[in-house]
């Protein structure tokens, strides 16, 4: 049967708990193979990207397949060839496609359409690749997940919904701290309660950081909301990640951030580089867990 990974949702709560646990694995053994060996994989990306384009393209040669990528710049997407054909095409030639794109409509409708997997590599709804990275980075200090809370600090975005999945599978608490109208959807959020997750949605970024163990935050407008940078720094400049932030959290709390970041607004140039910051990890920890996404899909 055909896999997608197009949310975190998309596995079952063993799988979601033995993928974190094989990446990690996987890390510990700099785990090379022949397990896609003849495969290719075909990256579509219709918004930049550093990590998840290098770290797709990496961990598919660990595992031993052949990569093309494209851009609908460079492709007939550009010019309007619908989906739908596309994702025939593509089906026709590969093994599986990895999509960075706008609606997550449209990973569905390449779905619909494909009968090779999807992978989401962040869609305007979700990035369910980092956020499982994430999780990795927290397993590897805090095995358990027990008593854990973490916050989620800045917009409710893509990230914000795939943590919010994550809460379902995980057992932590989730404080989100957004300004009043950048809420996360109202649908992924009663979603998750109705699923068991513990959240706690407010305003107040200093009652969300309350004691806790992981403080995650991200850029205050995404790749396609360039235009309105102007009136989100103003929307969000009581949501800085800086140290008298900080102050709030467990004396040994961890910051992660997906990167890019903007240093000075969502997060101060000290946060970034201090003694609580996960970051670079959790950008190693892409990698590894991608590989074991890769692992599921094909299996
Ligand atoms: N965090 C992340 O997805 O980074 P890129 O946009 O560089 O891929
Ligand atoms: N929320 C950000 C994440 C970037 C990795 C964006 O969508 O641009």
């Amino acid at each position: 049967m055909k896999r997608n990974f197009l949310t975190i949702l998309d596995l079952t709560h063993s799988e979601a708990h033995a993928m974190v646990r094989r990446a990690r694995e996987m890390k510990n053994t700099n785990y090379r193979s022949d397990v896609l060996k003849g495969k290719t994989y075909i990256l579509i990306f219709e918004k930049a990207s550093t990590r998840t384009k290098v770290s797709f393209e990496v961990g598919l040669s660990h595992l031993g397949a052949h990569y093309v990528f494209m851009t609908s710049k460079d492709s007939q997407l550009g010019r309007s060839e619908p989906l739908k054909d596309t994702a025939r095409v593509l089906s026709r030639y590969a093994d599986g496609l990895i999509v960075r794109t706008f609606g997550q409509e449209k990973l569905e409708e390449l779905s619909n359409y494909s009968s090779i997997p999807i992978i989401n590599a962040l869609s305007d709804d979700y990035h369910p690749c980092q956020v499982m990275s994430d999780i990795l980075t927290i397993y590897e200090r805090t095995p358990d997940f027990k008593d854990l809370n973490i916050a989620w600090v800045g917009d409710g975005n893509n990230m914000a919904h795939s943590w919010i999945n994550a809460a379902i599978y995980f057992p932590f608490q989730l404080n989100i701290a957004v300004p009043k109208g950048y809420e996360p959807s109202g649908g992924i959020l009663e979603r998750a309660l109705q699923m068991g997750a513990k959240i706690y949605v407010t305003h107040d970024p200093k009652e969300a950081v309350q004691g806790v163990h992981y403080i995650n935050t991200d850029v205050w407008a995404s790749m396609g909301q360039e235009q309105e940078q102007e009136r989100r720094a103003k929307a969000f400049k009581d949501f800085i990640v800086d140290e008298e932030l900080l102050q709030s959290a467990d004396e040994d709390v961890k910051v992660l951030h997906c990167l890019p970041a903007h240093r000075g607004e969502e997060i101060s140039e000290g946060v970034m580089e201090g003694e609580w910051s996960v970051v670079w990890d959790q950008a190693e920890n892409r990698l590894h867990m991608q590989k074991a996404i890769l692992e599921w899909v094909a299996s």
